[in-house]
This record gives structure tokens, sequence and C-alpha cells, in this order.
């Protein structure tokens, strides 16, 4: 497993992270208390000391706390605030009151008393990006939080939150497929050495190629309502995964594995939150973290995204 400085704290993070969607249970089907806890433990011992939760993320805060024990000293913990989900609805909340009190929840939860990295989940429409920053400073200075996030924003927000509350991490969309940030965010990031800890690494699963093309989606399944599970969209998804399955081949790895170290090679990205909920996803995606993709695959996998063309996409909040 490869490691890399998160933001500038001196903090080493694995380069694949583990996300924790997955187990909340909350858009995955067949979740369950004990494959979550062992998926949590199978991610460490393959050298993951980096999760990612949320204080919206259900009982998953509470399941790392169980899983990881007195490990807990050896790993990096971010979690975030600003969204909250009541009846299964989701909604903004980052006024820095409820900011505050979410990461009191999380740290409960958690079993801890700071986080390392603390994120603002989403701009709140009601809330100035300035005053949520402002409470994330604030945690900072409590000792609560080691480093401020931020997730979901556009450049001009990133400017905005980073003015008051220095950005150790942000959190965007990006994959094979999903690649908006190279043009303007990755570059501000890199030069201020902000680290960039992506999400949807393997678009919710459709780049690990195990969906068949005449998949249906179950009701429950989170992913049916998204434009690259659908239509012509999925058919040219199912083309580029018919290419890339050949690219894994030549290179000697599983595809999701292929494609998780494509995501870390690409300059300014720090590390992929890799979603799972069995422990058999996150050792392959885990061996990213170790694999060493050649300039040619490389060439390859440029090719076969060339042929794809652009894909319709949509944003996770
Ligand atoms: N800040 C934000 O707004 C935001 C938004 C989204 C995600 N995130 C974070 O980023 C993390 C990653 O996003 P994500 O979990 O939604 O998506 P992801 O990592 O792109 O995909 C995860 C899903 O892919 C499938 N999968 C994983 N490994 C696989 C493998 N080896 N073979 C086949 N399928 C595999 C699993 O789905 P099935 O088993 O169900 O098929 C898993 O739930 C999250 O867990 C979360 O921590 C943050």
């Amino acid at each position: 497993m490869q490691y890399r400085e998160l933001g500038g704290t001196g903090l080493r993070v694995s380069v694949v992270a583990m996300g924790c969607w997955p187990i909340s249970g909350i858009t995955s089907l067949d979740v369950n208390r004990e494959a979550s806890l062992e998926t949590i433990r199978q991610a460490f011992s393959g050298g993951v000391n980096f999760f990612d939760t949320a204080w919206s993320y259900g009982s998953s805060e509470e399941l790392l706390a169980e899983a990881l024990g007195t490990q807990r000293e050896s790993v990096v913990i971010a979690t975030k605030g600003g969204l909250d989900r009541e009846q299964g609805r989701q909604f903004h909340d980052a006024k820095p009151a409820s900011l505050k009190r979410q990461c009191e929840g999380s740290l409960r939860r958690l079993g801890t008393d700071r986080v390392e990295l603390y994120y603002l989940h989403a701009r709140d429409p009601a809330v100035p990006v300035s005053e949520s920053a402002g409470a994330i400073a604030e945690l900072i200075s409590a000792g609560k939080v080691r480093g401020a996030g931020a997730s979901n924003l556009t450049l001009s927000e990133l400017q905005e939150f980073h003015e008051v509350c220095p950005l150790t991490a942000i959190q965007p969309a990006y994959n094979m497929l999903q690649r908006d940030i190279e043009r303007d965010i990755l570059p501000w990031c890199r030069e201020r050495q902000i680290a960039v800890c992506v999400y949807w690494p393997l678009l919710k699963g459709l780049l690990a190629g195990k969906l068949p093309r005449d998949h249906v989606f179950p009701e429950g399944d989170g992913r049916r309502k998204y434009p690259m599970f659908q239509g012509a969209e999925w058919i040219r998804n199912q083309d580029l995964l018919d290419d890339l399955r050949l690219i894994a081949g030549r290179a000697g790895v599983a595809l999701s594995t292929l494609v998780v170290a494509w995501t870390v090679r690409q300059p300014g990205i720090t590390t992929a939150l890799c979603g799972a909920k069995r422990p058999w996803q996150i050792r392959e995606s885990a061996e990213a973290g170790g694999c060493e993709l050649t300039r040619e695959i490389m060439d390859e996998i440029a090719a076969a995204l060339q042929r794809r063309g652009a894909a319709v996409t949509r944003a996770a909040v």
C-alpha cells in the first residue's frame, strides 16, 4: 500500500481509503452487521489506514468504532456534517450550531475525542459557506478536529471556505467518467497542497464491471436513478468495460483494481475513497494501492476512454 501526506498535516494516509456509505445500508442492499465489521477489519489488515464516514451515514460511525477498537489510534478518520436525514429524507443543515452539534454526535458515536478530518458535507443553500467554515475553524481551535475539509463545493465556494478556515482536504466526485475537477479545482488544490480525496472511484460499482448488460436494478437499489445506469449511457459504459476488461487482463489485475489504480495515479489525486460492504470488495480495491500501472497500460486506458467519449453524469447531492 502506498501512503501520501494528507494536506499539510504530516499524517500519512493510504491511497485507497474505505468509504463507509455502503455499510450504512441506506441505498445498498443486502448489508449486514457482521459483514460490515469484517469489511472494516479486512481494510485495515490490507493496509488501509483512512476511513471516510459522515454524520448522515446511518450507523457506520458506530460500526467503525466497534471494528477498529484500539486500532483507532493508528488510523485517520474523516467524518462530515451539514447534511442530515429524517425519515429517509436528506436535508441540508450547516448552520454553525448544527455543525458543532453534529460533530459532537459523531465523536460520541466514533468513541473518540477528536477526528483527524471534518468536512462540510455540502453547501447549505440557507447558510453562507463562510459561516459553516467558521464553525469548523472553531472545532479545530477547540481540539475536536485536526483538519478542515469541504465536499461538493464549487471552486468559488472552496475559495470562500479557505479564506475563513484553511482547507486540509476536499472531497469531490472523480473517476474515469467524471473528470470535471481537472479543469479548475484540481490545479487550485495542487498549488495549495490541499489533499484531494475522491469519491465514486468505481462510479458506484459500475466501473467494477460486475453488473451484466442485462442487469435489472431491484427496488431499493439507489443506483437506478442515475443516468449512467440507464439507456444509451449504460450501453456505452458496458462497451467501455469490455475494453477495460481486456486491458486489466493484460495488466494481470482485477478490473476494479485497474480502475482504482488509474484513479490514484492521476496528478493531484491523493486518495480514492472506495465504498465496500463485503471484505472481498475492499480487498480488490486495496490491491490498487500496491499496483504500478505501466505507461503502456495507462495509454491503452486513455485510448479506451477516448473511444467512450464524454459521459452524462450527475452529482451525488
Ligand atoms: N461527499 C459526498 O457527498 C459523497 C458522496 C458519495 C460517496 N462519498 C464517499 O465516497 C465513498 C465511495 O462512494 P460509493 O461507496 O458511493 O461508491 P464507489 O466506491 O464508487 O462504489 C462502491 C460500490 O461498488 C461496489 N463495489 C465495490 N467494490 C467492488 C468490487 N471489487 N467489485 C464489484 N463491485 C464493487 C459495491 O456495490 P454493491 O456491492 O452494492 O454492488 C459498493 O457499494 C462512499 O462510501 C463515501 O464514503 C461521499
